[in-house]
C-alpha cells in the first residue's frame, strides 16, 4: 500500500509543479510578450514567478522526498544509471536542474534583468520563453519516460 500511495503523491507533486511550468511557458509569456510598457512587463513577470517559485520549491521538495523514498524501501537505488532505471534515472537529471535553478534564481533573475533601462526587454523575454520551453520539454520527457518504463513500454 505504501508504494502506490507514495507514487500518487509523487504524481500529484509532478502534476502541480510541471503544469505550472507549462502554463507560464505557454500562457503568461505570451500575455507578457504582448504588453506595452516594458516596467509593466518586468513586474508582472517577477510578481508570476515569485508567487510560483514558493508553490514549484514545495512540490520539486514532494517529489524528490517521494521519489528518494520509493526508491529506498523498494531497494532499487542501483538501478539509477542502468538500462532498468531509465525512467527514474531521467527524472533524477531533470530534478538536480530544476534544485540548481530555483537555488540560484535569485541570481539569475538579478543576471537577466540588471541595467534594464538599456537592455531590450522584449529580447530578454523571448530568451526567457525559448528557456522556460526547453525546461518544459525536459520535464515533459521525464514524465514520458518515467510512466513508459514503470508500464514495461521501455
Ligand atoms: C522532474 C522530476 C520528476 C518527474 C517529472 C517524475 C515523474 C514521475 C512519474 C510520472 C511517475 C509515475 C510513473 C508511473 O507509475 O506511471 C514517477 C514515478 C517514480 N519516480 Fe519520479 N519524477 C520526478 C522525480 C523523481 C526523482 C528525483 C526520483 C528519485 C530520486 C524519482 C523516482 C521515481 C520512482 C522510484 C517512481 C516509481 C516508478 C518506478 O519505480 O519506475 N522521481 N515519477
Amino acid at each position: 500500500m505504501l508504494v502506490p500511495l507514495l507514487i500518487a503523491i509523487h504524481v500529484i507533486g509532478v502534476v502541480i509543479w510541471i503544469g505550472g511550468v507549462a502554463f507560464v511557458t505557454m500562457t503568461v509569456f505570451p500575455m507578457i510578450i504582448r504588453m506595452e510598457s516594458s516596467m509593466e512587463k518586468v513586474l508582472f513577470f517577477q510578481g508570476v514567478e515569485h508567487r510560483f517559485a514558493k508553490i514549484a520549491k514545495l512540490c520539486v521538495l514532494i517529489a524528490g522526498l517521494t521519489g528518494a523514498w520509493l526508491l529506498s524501501i523498494t531497494d532499487r537505488w542501483s538501478i539509477l544509471f542502468e538500462r532498468a532505471g531509465v525512467g527514474p534515472s531521467v527524472m533524477l537529471v531533470v530534478w538536480v536542474f530544476y534544485v540548481l535553478v530555483l537555488l540560484f534564481e535569485g541570481r539569475l533573475f538579478k543576471m537577466i534583468f540588471r541595467g534594464d533601462a538599456q537592455q531590450d526587454t522584449a529580447k530578454i523575454f523571448i530568451r526567457l520563453t525559448a528557456f522556460h520551453w526547453v525546461v518544459l520539454g525536459l520535464s515533459l520527457i521525464a514524465i514520458f519516460v518515467g510512466v513508459l518504463s514503470a508500464h514495461g513500454g521501455m
